[in-house]
């Protein structure tokens, strides 16, 4: 397998990145700090990588998430705080004022984003305007439910009003290949809606938030938004073991939620809004319109190279139909260019240590097991970059099905009978979405039907995706608990 070397490019200035938020004020840390490094660099003819410096953030220590919890506590003094207590117009002038903020720093966070975990140039800045999007919609959806909120009902001799009220102190975890968006969703209608954020950064993905950080400090009283830097164990786990926490807000794998919920000591008194991991599988069935399914496949199991939550993670093809399929789209998936993320190539760097061994690991795991590597240019092309893996045939006993391999390997099965499938979806620990490819209504209709109490968004002959915004996204089972969208994110959070 030849090196594959990138194209190179002038990296952005470091951002040598000292300081925390907590209680209004940002304090510098003079403690230990994370380098980071960009996952494109210097190849070297061996394969290794000399990676490219991008700066520096701090290792807070456990007694300041201490700190920035404390701050949280007081400014939302039980519902009493400044915050709770302000009225929809205040709390809406300060979204307002943040969004006008956040708008600004398009450049300078689009570029960290494709520095620091490899997004393409294009799907960095949807990224970003994808965020604006959100919190646009997110302010009209509060003004809307605000004013619902303000009816005075009459009925059987009751007069009433109903309206929603803030939860308390959000604990707020993103994660790395959403840094900016996925992170939104959680702080925008959690604010809004008049709680005390306490903000942590995934391990990547840090740096690229930095800009906003003083907009935050501008925007909101103190103590209502603190943002930490550091380790999860170190401050998460501190974090969760007080009864203090009242809103666990995290977007990531169930280990890490389930490990952080032990921790509290009222967990019955919590709640979770959780999006975790998923294994969402395509059908092909024998009807299916070949072409459609390989181009929607692809752009589905690979855009971003696998690494979303809502990736196609496993494909199920009939088997009268599974040769043709898989000779179209080893093909289209061979013909895909891996580069830089300034080249806006589909597939790019795997920003997480240890990921191209991690793949290596579940493609070796499978061929013990019988599957083959299926397509010509699959394999490790230097220390951060793996060109996609078609496996196949692939069984369930095999951890590259049963486990989410959020990277660039496709395992493909082939079924006779779409019960068999069915079984296998109610079988698996994970329930978010599926996709269905075939030209006939009463093969989707009954694959629908069947399907939706299993999952909870069926696509069809499209990939799965979280957006648009406007639809519920959860999931079942170990994928989700509580439901995000511009809607139902600002009545999780309240
Ligand atoms: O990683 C999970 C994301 O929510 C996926 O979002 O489907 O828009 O890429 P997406």
């Amino acid at each position: 397998m030849p090196v594959q070397k990138l194209k190179q490019y002038d990296a952005p200035q470091p951002v040598n990145w000292e300081h925390y938020l907590i209680n209004g004020r940002l304090e510098k840390w003079d403690g230990a700090f994370e380098e980071v490094y960009a996952p494109m660099g210097t190849v070297q003819e061996d394969g290794t990588v000399e990676k490219i410096y991008l700066g520096r953030s701090p290792l807070l220590s456990a007694d300041k998430g201490q700190e920035a919890l404390d701050a949280a506590r007081q400014a939302y003094a039980a519902g009493r705080g400044e915050w709770p207590t302000a009225s929809a117009e205040t709390r809406l002038e300060a979204m307002e004022k943040f969004l006008a903020r956040f708008k600004a720093l398009r450049e300078e966070v689009s570029t960290m984003l494709m520095w620091e975990i490899a997004k393409n140039r294009q799907t960095a800045y949807k990224e970003f305007d994808r965020t604006a999007q959100y919190m646009e919609d997110t302010l009209a959806e509060y003004k809307r439910m605000h004013q619902e909120g303000s009816h005075v009902s009459a009925k059987d001799g009751i007069i009433s009003q109903t309206r929603r009220g803030p939860l308390g102190v959000v604990l707020c975890l993103g994660p790395y290949n959403y840094p900016l968006n996925e992170t939104f969703c959680l702080l925008v209608p959690a604010l809004l809606m008049g709680n005390a954020v306490i903000f942590k950064p995934a391990k990547y993905g840090v740096l690229l938030l930095t800009p906003l950080v003083k907009a935050f400090q501008e925007c909101f009283p103190a103590g209502v938004v603190n943002i930490i830097f550091g380790r999860g164990r170190t401050l998460a786990s501190h974090i969760m073991s007080s009864v203090d926490v009242d809103v666990l807000a995290l977007i990531g794998n169930s280990k890490s939620s389930n490990k952080l919920i032990e921790q509290h000591p009222k967990p019955n008194r919590l709640r979770q809004i959780l999006s975790l991991e998923a294994n969402n599988p395509a059908i092909i069935f024998e009807d299916a319109d070949l072409d459609l399914s390989v181009k929607q496949c692809v752009n589905g199991a690979l855009s971003y190279n696998g690494q979303r939550c809502t990736a196609l993670k496993v494909i199920f093809v009939h088997r009268s139909v599974a040769d043709a399929f898989l000779e179209k789209f080893t093909r289209a998936v061979d013909a895909l260019e891996l580069g830089h993320p300034m080249d806006n190539t589909p597939l790019t760097p795997l920003p997480e240590r240890g990921k191209v061994e991690a793949m290596q690991e579940l493609v070796e795991d499978a061929e013990a097991q019988g599957a083959r590597v299926v397509n010509q240019r699959a394999g490790r092309l230097n220390d951060t970059c793996f060109f996609p893996a078609v496996l196949y045939p692939v069984t369930t006993e095999m951890r590259v099905y049963q486990e989410e391999q959020f990277g660039p390997l496709i395992p493909v099965i082939a079924y006779d009978d779409l019960e068999e499938v069915m079984d296998s979806i109610a079988q698996s620990d994970y329930g978010q979405q599926a996709s269905l490819f075939s030209t006939q209504p009463a093969t989707i209709a009954y694959a629908v039907d069947n399907l939706v109490n299993q999952v909870c968004r069926v696509n069809i002959n499209s990939p799965c995706q979280r957006g648009p915004d406007y639809l519920p996204f959860t999931g079942r089972k170990d994928s989700a608990t509580g439901t995000l969208s511009v809607h139902d994110a600002l009545r999780s959070f309240s």
